[in-house]
C-alpha cells in the first residue's frame, strides 16, 4: 500500500507548452491525479489565476487538500467527481472564462497499487476509481454478468483475442465458487488458453484486466460526455489538451477533435455544404504527440500515451 498519493507525470513538459497557461488564466485540470499537471498549472497562472481541479478518486483531492493548504494556494479548488459533469463543477464554483482544459485519462500509479487492479498482487477484485460511490466493482462484473456480457467487454474494451475461452473458464468456475481476488482470476484466465499460449498469460490478463477497469469506472462514457462540454466550456482561443493510453480512447479523441476542426456535416457526396455548420476548433498536433526517449527510459509507463489538442475557434 502507498500512503502518498504517487503519480510520475506523463508528457509533462508537452502538456504544459499545448496549454499554455498564462499568468491571471483560469484553467481546469479535469485528473487530478497526484497533481503533478495542477501543480504546474498554479506554477504558470500564478496567485491571479484560477485553477479547478477535478478527480473521481477522494484520496487524490484529500492529498491535494493537503499540499493546498501547506502552500497556501487560494486560488486552486479541488472537486471530487466525475469529470464528465464538468459542467456541474464549473457551474457550482462560479468558474468562467476558461483558456485550458486538460485531462491525462485513465488511472494513476497510486490506484494501479491500491484499487485491486493489478494482478501483481493479491487484492479485493475492485477497480473503483470512485470508492465512495456504490457503483459495481469488478467482482460484481466477473462473479454476475453474462457470458456474452462478458465476452463483449473483453473484446471491446481489451481487444482479448481469448475473449470467448476466457469468459467460458469464469462461469465454469462460477459454478463452484466466487472469483475473489485479483490473483484468482488471472488463474482462471491462464487456465483458459491454450497451452502453447500459458506463457504470454500476462499479455492476456493485462487486456482482461483492462477490460473490466474501464466497464466497472465507464471510461469510454465518461470521455464522450466529456469532450463536447469541455470544448463549450471553453473561451475562443482556448485549448483542449487530452492524454490518452489506449487506442479506443485516443480514436474517440481523434474523431472529436477532427469533426469539431470540419464543422461541415453534410455527406462527401453533397457538391455543396447545405448544414452551414462552421469549424469549432483548429488542431494543433497533426499527429499525436508521444514520449521522448528521454522520458521513456525514466518512465516506461508512458510508452502507450498519446497526446493530442485542440484551438477553440
Ligand atoms: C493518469 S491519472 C492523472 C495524473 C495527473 N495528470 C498527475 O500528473 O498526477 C488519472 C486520474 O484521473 C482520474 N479519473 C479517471 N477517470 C475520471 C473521471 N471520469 N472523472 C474524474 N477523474 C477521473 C483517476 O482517478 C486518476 O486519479
Amino acid at each position: 500500500m502507498m500512503d502518498t498519493y504517487e503519480h510520475t507525470p506523463v508528457l509533462l513538459h508537452e502538456v504544459i507548452g499545448f496549454l499554455d497557461p498564462q499568468p491571471g488564466q483560469n484553467l481546469v485540470d479535469a485528473t487530478l491525479g497526484g497533481g503533478g499537471y495542477s501543480r504546474q498549472i498554479l506554477r504558470h497562472i500564478g496567485p491571479a489565476g484560477k485553477l479547478l481541479s477535478i478527480d473521481l478518486d477522494l484520496d487524490a483531492i484529500k492529498f491535494a487538500e493537503d499540499q493546498k493548504s501547506k502552500n497556501k494556494n487560494q486560488n486552486w479548488i479541488l472537486a471530487h467527481g466525475n469529470f464528465a459533469q464538468i459542467d456541474k463543477h464549473v457551474k457550482r464554483y462560479d468558474f468562467a472564462d476558461i483558456s485550458g482544459i486538460v485531462a491525462d485519462l485513465g488511472l494513476s500509479s497510486y490506484e494501479l497499487e491500491n484499487r485491486g487492479i493489478s494482478f501483481q498482487s493479491r487484492e479485493p477484485l475492485d477497480m473503483r476509481f470512485d470508492q465512495t460511490q456504490n457503483v459495481k466493482d469488478a467482482r460484481l462484473v466477473v462473479n454476475d454478468y453474462t457470458a456474452a456480457e462478458l465476452i463483449k467487454i473483453f473484446e471491446n474494451y481489451g481487444e482479448e483475442p481469448y475473449s470467448k475461452q476466457i469468459a467460458r473458464k469464469i462461469l465454469e468456475i462460477r459454478g463452484k465458487r466466487q472469483i475473489y481476488y485479483t490473483t484468482e482470476l488471472y488463474q482462471v484466465i491462464v487456465e483458459a488458453l491454450p497451452k502453447p499460449l500459458k506463457h504470454k498469460a500476462d499479455d492476456h490478463a493485462r487486456r482482461v484486466f483492462q477490460a473490466l477497469r474501464i466497464e466497472v469506472n465507464q471510461e469510454l462514457q465518461s470521455l464522450e460526455e466529456f469532450l463536447p462540454k469541455a470544448l463549450d466550456l471553453l473561451s475562443p482561443g482556448g485549448r483542449l489538451v487530452i492524454v490518452s493510453f489506449h487506442s479506443l480512447e485516443d480514436r474517440m479523441v481523434k474523431q472529436f477533435f477532427a469533426g469539431m476542426a470540419r464543422g461541415c456535416i453534410c455527406p462527401s457526396e453533397f457538391p455543396q455544404c447545405v448544414c452551414g455548420k462552421s469549424p469549432r476548433a483548429k488542431i494543433l498536433t497533426k499527429k499525436p504527440i508521444t514520449a521522448s526517449v528521454e522520458e521513456l527510459a525514466a518512465n516506461p509507463r508512458a510508452k502507450p500515451a498519446k497526446l493530442r489538442a485542440v484551438q477553440k475557434i
